[in-house]
């Protein structure tokens, strides 16, 4: 006969008693039975075979018991801990296939429905483009500055070192509105955003200003009384005609790929000293010999004119309240309807305009 056990604790023993470990089997399976979904199911897991489950606490207590008592209790936690991870699988199993049941039922697509026959149109390729462009550079940390279509004269022109007698006032075709005592224009580029940035803001400065402009011109496939320009603006400490030539370097890759060169060309603007007409290297040909000779995008010159930009002319500094002895700048202008119709191969300038919507699905929605 043995002696009585005088190690044997019965408190330690407590969880792992039979009837113990089967209320606590019995639980996790009613749990197991009740999860109506995976993530239910998920949960009961977690409470009933998780590390903190009972069952896994009552599996830590077996070490405490003394050695003859351990076989019989280590059998009975895990009988029952392998009852509810079989219960579980079995489970998972059955709202595995419920849920993909389910989901067949409810993404089923009726490919015999009618279509929506109103049409959808898209964006205007034009919108679309300036927030293209406008992206280019808001990637570069500069902002987008806006100004107003119905401009005053002095902004538009005096502003700009363009004074009332200067000579290339008359190249800008403009629309006066009346009465003329007011010197009010419909603005003839987007040059004014750039005096009405200076004269709001101190530098550092880095904008970009895209917008619709009016000029008197003929309605061709190459000119509207209305089309739209990009302004760039920097003023800074420091600027150089060579921070100018790589934003346009970036601006011309990311518009035309990688790998299109931008040329300088000697010009004048009454805003900027020096200034530039800038070139793009012809994405169609690329300035190849054999194939700029019968290019029709650029007509065998293998570049295609962009646009203007200088240093900024110190006069407008002053002009605009900002000292010039501390600060330089660069500017440029450039069309977008032009960007855009080398960029996608769009010959008449009127598509743009006329609002058809196949023409704004097409390059719309695409841009
Ligand atoms: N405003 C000029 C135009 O419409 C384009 C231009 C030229 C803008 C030189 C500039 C610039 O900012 O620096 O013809």
């Amino acid at each position: 006969m043995s002696g009585p056990n005088t190690d044997y604790d019965p408190v330690q023993v407590t969880p792992l008693a039979a009837a113990e470990v089967e209320a606590m089997r019995d639980a996790a399976l009613a749990a197991i039975a009740a999860a109506g979904d995976l993530d239910q199911l998920k949960q009961v897991r977690l409470e009933h075979a998780g590390d903190r489950s009972p069952l896994a606490l009552a599996n830590r207590e077996i070490g405490a018991l003394p050695p003859a008592a351990r076989k019989e209790a280590g059998q009975r936690v895990g009988q029952a801990r392998g009852a509810v991870n079989q219960a579980l699988a079995e489970r998972t199993a059955i709202l595995e296939a419920e849920h993909e049941e389910r989901m067949l039922v409810e993404e089923t697509v009726d490919v015999t429905l009618p279509v929506d026959r109103t049409p959808r149109g898209a964006r205007h390729p034009i919108t679309m483009g300036s927030e293209l462009i406008a992206d280019v550079f808001v990637a570069m940390g500069w902002e987008v500055a806006e100004g107003p279509v119905i401009e005053a004269e002095w902004l538009n022109f005096d502003a700009l070192n363009l004074g009332p007698d200067h000579p290339a006032r008359t190249m800008q075709d403009t629309f006066w509105t009346e009465p003329a005592e007011q010197h009010v224009v419909l603005r003839t580029h987007t040059s004014p955003v750039q005096a009405r940035t200076m004269l709001t803001r101190t530098p550092p400065i880095y904008v970009v200003c895209p917008g619709r402009v009016f000029r008197t011109d003929e309605y061709d496939a190459t000119h509207s009384p209305m089309f739209h320009q990009v302004e760039g603006l920097v003023v800074d400490e420091g600027i150089t005609m060579a921070h100018l030539k790589g934003s346009l370097d970036h601006f011309a890759a990311a518009m035309f790929g990688e790998g299109i060169d931008t040329r300088f060309r000697p010009s004048y603007f009454p805003f900027t000293e020096p200034s530039a007409e800038v070139d793009l290297r012809c994405f169609v040909c690329r300035g190849a010999a054999g194939a700029v000779e019968t290019c029709r995008t650029c007509k065998g010159e293998g570049w295609i004119e962009w646009g203007g930009c200088g240093v900024v002319n110190p006069r407008v500094l002053v002009a605009c309240g900002i000292d010039p002895e501390r600060y330089t700048g660069f500017a440029f202008g450039m069309g977008i309807d032009r960007t855009l119709m080398f960029r996608h191969g769009i010959t008449d300038l009127r598509a743009f305009f006329e609002g058809d919507v196949r023409f704004s699905s097409a390059f719309g929605s695409e841009l």
